[in-house]
């Protein structure tokens, strides 16, 4: 690790330079937090499964044209990822009531949305990620409204291809967070692009028959068997070799450096 120019250190992650220009190595840690940092662990391996359930998802995503970061896993932990600049916001899609939306607005966690719904937070740690709406974006200037449209249209669009892939696999997509960068053209615009990370960190993850917590939840709650319900998830995407799970017979992943 040490070779490498660290850029940014996340919560999470970690982000060096990357071999090449407009290249950066994303490093998954086995460190979780959450409520803003103020509970912390470390869960030994989850850096490695969110490096490779991210890099599913990644890849399946490019298959269906949404433009992603992703370029190439390079090792158990890191990923080899275009170099963004990050739109500081959090765009959360929801498909069942949970967490601060229950809270928010008194629905019952898993009740089922009338839609799909899209919020966006303010990428702001120290204030806590707050709840903005369009509104605020338009007037600070955080994204233009050709951005917008288009972050709205492609997590739409990443909703209903991960709500069936995650149903075929006997998994209830509740509720999600992605990030957005802006990738520079050789003209000197640029395009929208997905970065960040999709994981159990990120999403909420329900087996589909008990509605048992397969996600970051079981951290944030004290439920136990965090590893275990990634590894679960990571099993069922068919990409651990050994183990392969009986919902995802014909999901098995390609590797090649393991
Ligand atoms: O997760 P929490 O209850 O604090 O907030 P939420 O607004 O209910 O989270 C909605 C979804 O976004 C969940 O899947 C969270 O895991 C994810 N999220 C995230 O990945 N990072 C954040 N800073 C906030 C939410």
């Amino acid at each position: 690790m040490s070779r490498r120019k660290q850029i940014y250190e996340g919560k999470a992650k970690i982000l060096f330079e990357g071999p090449e220009p407009g290249t950066l190595v994303q490093y998954f840690k086995d460190d979780a937090t959450a409520f803003n940092a103020q509970k912390k662990a470390t869960l030994d391996g989850k850096g490695i499964l969110n490096n490779r359930i991210s890099e599913f998802v990644m890849l399946r995503l490019g298959e269906i044209g949404i433009p992603t970061h992703f370029i190439k896993r390079l090792n158990m932990r890191e990923q080899l990822i275009k170099e963004v600049e990050i739109i500081p916001l959090e765009v959360i899609c929801r498909n069942i009531a949970a967490g601060t939306m229950s809270k928010r607005l008194g629905i019952e966690e898993g009740e089922k949305l009338p839609r799909s719904i899209v919020e966006f937070c303010l990428k702001r740690d120290d204030l806590g990620d707050p709840l903005i709406a369009e509104e605020h974006i338009h007037a600070f200037g955080w994204a233009t409204h050709a951005e917008l449209d288009e972050m709205i249209a492609m997590t739409l669009r990443i909703n209903d291809y991960l709500q069936g892939m995650f149903a075929g696999i006997g998994i209830k997509l509740v509720d999600f967070k992605i990030e957005f960068g802006r990738l520079a053209n050789e003209d000197g615009g640029h395009q929208v692009i997905l970065a960040d990370e999709i994981s159990p960190d990120s999403c909420r993850l329900w087996d589909a028959e008990t509605d048992r917590k397969l996600d970051k939840d079981r951290f944030r709650r004290d439920l136990g068997g965090v590893t275990e319900a990634y590894t679960e998830v990571a099993s069922r995407l068919g990409i651990l070799k050994e183990n392969q799970n009986k919902h995802a017979p014909n999901l098995s992943v390609v590797s090649n450096d393991d």
